[in-house]
């Protein structure tokens, strides 16, 4: 994008192992935009939680954290109150307690103020997650809903990082229902979204189909 042209957000939302990441980078490396992954966002106030020995579940004592917990994603590296967080935050002790810290609704505001302040500073960008087109940027210039069945979802994730297949797509059917079924902004797909079913295609296929959408 140069300066002239005008400053375009893409929303890009979807359930956990859909391809969102992957074609969010490829999506900002082509326009050269910044990339915004708010589910990191979600997992370091998780990782802050566990390090400060904050109870998931407590409501208040999570509310009361959110505003303290400093954060930054730079290049890839996640830091958390000096903590450099960036392994930590896709481990088994963090993906298990994500959904029930971004189930709270301060968390919510404090890191969607954030990534408003992350677009307005860049005039732009690519933001993915699960409210992005709802909620974050509901007059995002393109919203694409990005996702895949259960089960490929899952082969994609054990190729990445190992596990069971079976076990992953248990993990994965769970945290979906928590993410679309909780009261506060749950995942869903916003009405003008595209919706991409990326089941059955490769990531170069989906980046041209969207790129189509944009020209
Ligand atoms: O995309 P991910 O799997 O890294 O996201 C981690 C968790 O954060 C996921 O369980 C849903 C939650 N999340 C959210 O509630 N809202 C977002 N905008 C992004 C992620």
């Amino acid at each position: 994008m140069t300066a002239a042209d005008k400053p375009v957000v893409i929303a890009i939302d979807g359930p956990a192992g859909a391809g969102k990441s992957t074609v969010g980078r490829a999506l900002a490396d082509r326009l050269d935009v910044g990339y915004l992954d708010t589910g990191a966002m979600y997992r370091a106030m998780t990782f802050a939680a566990l390090r400060r020995g904050v109870v998931e579940g407590d409501l208040d004592e999570v509310a009361a954290m959110a505003p303290q917990v400093e954060l930054s994603i730079e290049d890839g590296t996640v830091t958390v109150d000096g903590v450099d967080a960036t392994a930590a935050i896709r481990g088994r002790e963090v993906t298990e307690a994500v959904s029930q810290i971004s189930a709270n609704p301060v968390v919510r505001q404090v890191l969607v103020d954030r990534q408003r302040a992350w677009v307005d500073e860049r005039g732009g960008g690519v933001v993915e997650g699960r409210d992005i087109g709802t909620v974050v940027f509901p007059d995002a210039d393109l919203k694409l809903y990005i996702t895949a069945s259960p089960r490929v979802r899952a082969e994609r994730r054990v190729r990445e990082l190992g596990g069971d297949v079976a076990e992953v797509e248990a993990s994965i059917i769970t945290r979906d229902r928590i993410d679309s079924s909780r009261a506060h902004s749950p995942l869903a797909e916003a009405a003008d979204a595209v919706i991409v079913d990326t089941t059955g295609m490769s990531i170069d296929e989906v980046v041209a189909r969207i790129m189509e959408l944009l020209t």
